[in-house]
């Protein structure tokens, strides 16, 4: 095969030398547009599971990156005055011009031929080539030229940054925040070689202009940056090595992905690769080990299916197919903490204490968790969770394990939750004229003694007309409320739970049949009439809702402030207001579901009008020294639907109003929503609406262990974490999750204290494989 390798960064460098070393016969040709030593940058990180798998693949060029590396273990922040420092964190750094020299000189002696100082202008300019591996970098010409078959997706991201290096050497990957008058910039610093760090600046767009950034030479930033950073860099001096560069330097990070990767042009198969294909931030340092693995994998499907040129088509499929799956997971590890950068300073750098702030920068790819951090440094972790579980109002003593996070109290008006799980809020389709009865005594009393600190119910319905379902619990008359008495009672009793009743009105998703019948579809017959902020039906099976007027409005305020009057007076210790999945308060919140055009309609505050004016009439009605919660669906996974920034300002009024929490949930106001699940896919809307609107917050969504639970509180992403269907699989779930991390000081309700013991000794044999 005639292979050619248009640029000759990472990726073109190590494909040619690894197809060349197993395949001698093939004649490959890498084309650089610079000359051989000639780079621009400073140092790149690499991780040893990267070079593990170079070590496998070509011995020789790893022996010789791995003695040109540099490690280390200590990550450490300058933040506030304050020095922190955690260590296991495994980071190998080198310089690029180093790395690439080293395989260049590998490809020379392999017999790739180089070919420096010629700018390609086309794949077309080879018209020999069998393969042509596009390897030329984020700003792929090749790539551009085929843009229709490539179809990259580029977004510029907001934030500013400047590559510069130091002679100044750190021991740890440092990183350093520097507030200024016109916002926070940023230091990533690490060392790379005897003589060199890489010290790369960033800013928001704001800053930088407000700074006058833009307008001065790259002398004039590295002066200013020289200043501000001054105290980290002790001395030592900034420098550029990208001169070639117009203007400031400043650049934004283009993050790319491509819909396909290769194409045949005729004559030859053009393949993407490396930065021309895809992009990871900085801020996870991944881009070098990604355009590694991916001449790692592409050498690796030639190997296993062949190197005749007809296999040529099968092979690329299989590299796309690959590869696609495991830059996927990069790219968003990346993306968060790329998003952890880009928000630091309106969103934690002003909020969180340096403790705090340490771990939410430690943790931001949510990648690293709290257990995952005990294995890198237990000594840092657990004096983190002991400075938690003080302020949390715990007696620690030093050098103790104490609680985790999870399983610290938090106290609220005059509530105290013996720890921060809930059992979120759900609907069970299994009253008759929504009262309490024995299903419920059980189910919600198993949970009660499962251990979280506060048990919701599920939506509990404020007039007859206001249920999902004939199933749905209710509490518009005294019989409703004498059940919910025995059920509070009980959970007082005989657990250390609390209670949380949500009060909520179906608005136009009512009149339904129960969810295993058929979820969202119209009964058979007995339907009742629906209201809703606008005329518009969920389904288009489903019955069209009347826009609600004055008097329905006043109607539906009295029955919430009744419902409430009655949880008040059955000893419910916590009250929730759903304005969340499309029922009617949230009708009126999303401008999918809310069209009107008076006071009740269009813009943010005339939409929360109506849910405010509940909401401050059942506020006046119960007790003052009792929380309550608003659960809001925080995006609408739909175009023109309400994104985490509305339900931002939603959050603000109703904090303004007294609101003492915010439920951060999302979705099911309309039909046509495409959310975007995964693993804690919902506690960005929490982290956003707690440290932007300072209010404490409820996440929730898939979560599903106590290592989610911890990493999320001990980063401050939340205050509480509400657990659904894992508290349907388990009532116990808070048991067992602590007793999965080791945790023996929960106690266990004392008729069941016997089991305890033993679960913990099968759980901790199991672990040892004994
Ligand atoms: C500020 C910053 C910090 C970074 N830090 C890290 C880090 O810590 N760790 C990490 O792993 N990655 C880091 N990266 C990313 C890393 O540099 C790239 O992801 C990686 O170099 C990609 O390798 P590549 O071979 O695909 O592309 P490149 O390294 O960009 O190589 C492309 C090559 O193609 C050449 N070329 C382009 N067009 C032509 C043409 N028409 N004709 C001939 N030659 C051409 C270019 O001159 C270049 O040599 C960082 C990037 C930035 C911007
Ligand atoms: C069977 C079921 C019923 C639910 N009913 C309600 C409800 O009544 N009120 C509510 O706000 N959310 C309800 N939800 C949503 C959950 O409270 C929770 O937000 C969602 O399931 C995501 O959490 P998870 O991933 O832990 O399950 C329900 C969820 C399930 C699975």
């Amino acid at each position: 095969m005639r292979i050619v390798c248009i640029g000759g960064g990472p990726a073109g460098l190590y494909f040619g030398l690894l197809m060349k070393k197993f395949h001698p016969e093939h004649t490959i040709t890498v084309v650089e547009r610079n000359k051989p030593y000639d780079t621009f940058g400073w140092g790149v990180v690499f991780s040893d599971a990267t070079m593990e798998s170079m070590k496998v693949w070509d011995p020789q060029s790893a022996a010789e990156i791995q003695q040109a590396f540099n490690h280390w273990d200590d990550i450490e922040v300058w933040f506030k005055g304050t020095r922190q420092r955690t260590s296991g964190h495994g980071f190998v750094g080198i310089g690029r011009k180093k790395l690439l020299n080293i395989l260049q000189r590998r490809c020379e002696a392999l017999g790739v031929e180089l070919q420096f100082e010629t700018d390609v202008d086309s794949d077309l300019d080879f018209p020999d080539a069998d393969l042509i591996i596009a390897s030329d970098g984020l700003n792929s010409k090749i790539r551009e030229h085929y843009r229709d078959i490539f179809q990259p997706d580029m977004v510029t991201r907001p934030n500013r940054y400047i590559w510069l290096g130091t002679d100044k050497l750190y021991d740890a990957f440092t990183f350093d925040f520097r507030k200024t008058d016109h916002g926070w910039f940023q230091a990533h610093i690490y060392k790379f070689d005897e003589q060199t760090s890489t010290f790369i600046i960033e800013t928001t767009e704001e800053a930088y202009q407000a700074h006058r950034l833009g307008e001065m030479d790259q002398q004039g930033s590295i002066d200013f940056c020289q200043s501000l950073f001054a105290e980290v860099l002790d001395g030592g001096e900034l420098r550029t090595n990208a001169r070639h560069l117009r203007g400031s330097a400043w650049l934004n990070f283009n993050r790319l992905i491509c819909g396909n990767w290769s194409h045949f042009n005729g004559n030859s198969h053009v393949v993407l690769m490396g930065d021309a294909a895809h992009t990871a931030h900085f801020a996870i340092g991944s881009g070098t080990k990604l355009a590694i693995d991916d001449a790692i994998e592409l050498t690796n499907q030639f190997e296993k299916l062949g190197h005749d040129k007809d296999k040529i088509p099968a092979v690329l499929d299989a590299y796309e197919e690959i590869r696609r799956v495991d830059v996927a997971r990069i790219q968003n590890a990346a993306r968060n903490a790329m998003e952890w950068f880009e928000v630091v300073g309106e969103r934690y750098a002003d909020t969180l204490e340096p403790k705090q702030f340490m771990y939410s920068m430690l943790t931001r790819s949510q990648r690293i968790s709290h257990e995952n951090l005990r294995l890198r440094d237990r000594t840092w972790l657990e004096g983190y969770e002991r400075w938690f579980a003080r302020k949390a109002g715990l007696e620690v003593k030093d050098g103790e394990r104490c609680l985790p996070p999870m399983f610290t109290p938090f106290t609220v008006r005059g509530v105290t939750l013996q720890n921060r799980v809930v059992v979120s809020p759900m609907a069970m389709y299994s009253a008759t004229d929504g009262l309490i009865d024995d299903f419920h005594m059980v189910h919600l009393g198993a949970r009660a003694m499962g251990g979280a600190g506060l048990v919701f119910a599920e939506m509990t319905c404020v007039s007859p007309d206001a249920r999902i379902t004939p199933g749905c619990l209710g509490l518009w008359n005294e019989e409703q409320a004498a059940g919910w008495k025995r059920f509070v009672d009980f959970a007082h009793a005989k657990s250390g739970a609390k209670v949380g009743i949500q009060i909520g009105h179906a608005g136009r998703k009512g009149s339904t049949k129960l969810a295993w019948q058929g979820i969202d579809q119209p009964l058979e017959d007995g339907n009742w009439p629906l209201i809703s902020a606008s005329a518009i039906a969920y389904r288009p099976d489903s019955q069209v809702p009347k826009a609600m007027d004055r008097a329905d409005m006043d109607r539906v305020t009295a029955d919430f402030v009744s419902a409430t009057k009655r949880a008040a007076e059955a000893g419910a210790d916590w009250l929730e207001l759903h304005c969340a999945h499309g029922y009617l308060l949230s009708s009126f919140l999303s401008p999918l579901t809310n069209q009107r055009t008076d006071e009740y309609g269009g813009n943010h505050a005339n939409r929360a009008r109506y849910p405010l004016e509940v909401f401050a009439a059942v506020r006046a009605a119960w007790p003052a020294d009792r929380p309550i919660s608003v659960r809001l669906s925080c995006h609408d996974w739909t175009d023109g639907g309400n994104l985490p920034e509305d339900a931002a300002i939603f959050s603000q009024m109703f904090k303004d109003a007294g609101a003492d929490l915010i439920d951060c949930s999302s979705g099911q106001v309309s039909k046509a929503e495409k959310p975007v699940y995964g693993r804690l896919f919902q506690t960005p809307f929490s982290d956003k609406i707690r440290n932007e609107i300072h209010i404490p917050t409820i996440a929730v969504g898939a979560i599903s262990e106590a290592d989610h639970a911890n990493s999320i509180i001990a980063a401050g992403r939340a205050d509480l974490c509400a657990v659904a269907r894992p508290h349907l699989a388990d009532p116990d779930w808070s048991l067992h999750e602590a007793a999965k991390i080791g945790l023996t000081q929960i106690a266990w309700p004392k008729q069941y204290a016997s089991a305890k013991y033993q679960y913990e000794a099968n759980l901790a044999r199991a672990a040892t494989g004994k």
